[in-house]
């Protein structure tokens, strides 16, 4: 009920087309919200969060880890996937089962059918973090989706074109939102807005962001 009163009170649709390929389901991951997080939670007690640098030599705001057969990197030699995490020297951890149905089911619910991520990179964002418009380009083949899960604070998602310069909507992505864009929109351009200070009654101070991918 509380999710239909949140609905009713936005008026928000529970699945809405952002572009051709691209799809917001919101709500989506709620009903698994405690898993996710206590994956969360697992995960970085074994390959902690941390703030990246990037080929230019900037710190990156957004703390990140992985688990799964991959890991999305960058360091002053670029960004990359490799299957072991720099700073313990051993594989990352294993994608945890709950994380991969609901990657698996939300693609499919997208029009992906057979999605198997080997990747699934963990973004942590405190008030005054953001990332900037960039494109997911990294991976291997572009025909897989990318799966992105967000947990706790609310943020603001930009999603635009193939070019840096095309106009971009702003989604603001609550709690349990799911988002998957591929196909037509595999390489849209994306980003997330400088972070704002709140409360989560799951999270506190923090957004977590999972994204989903078929790195190899
Ligand atoms: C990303 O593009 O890797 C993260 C997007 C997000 O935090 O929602
Ligand atoms: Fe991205």
């Amino acid at each position: 009920m509380d999710d239909l009163f949140a609905a009713l009170e936005t008026s928000e649709p529970a699945r809405q087309d952002l572009a051709d390929g691209a799809v917001l389901l919101r709500r989506r991951a709620v009903p698994c919200e405690s898993d996710l997080l206590e994956g969360v939670r697992l995960v970085s007690s074994q390959s902690p969060f941390r703030n990246m640098v990037t080929p230019g030599g900037f710190s990156m705001s957004v703390a990140m880890t992985n688990c799964g057969d991959a890991g999305w990197v960058t360091d002053r030699r670029g960004y990359r996937y490799q299957g072991n995490d720099p700073e313990t020297d051993k594989s990352w951890p294993a994608m945890p089962s709950v994380f991969r149905q609901l990657a698996e089911e939300a693609a499919a619910e997208a029009g992906y059918n057979g999605f198997s991520p080997d990747a699934c990179l963990i973004n942590r964002y405190e008030p005054g973090a953001r990332m900037s418009l960039h494109q997911d380009k990294d991976e291997k083949d572009f025909k897989n989706p990318i799966v992105s899960v967000s947990l706790g604070l609310a943020a603001t998602f930009q999603f635009g074109g193939l070019k840096r310069t095309n106009p971009v909507a702003k989604y603001v992505l609550q709690h349990g939102d799911v988002v998957v864009w591929g196909g037509p929109s595999r390489l849209f351009y994306h980003g997330i807005l400088t972070l704002k200070d709140g409360d989560h009654p799951r999270t506190g101070h923090v957004r977590y962001n999972l994204t989903f991918r078929r790195a190899f």
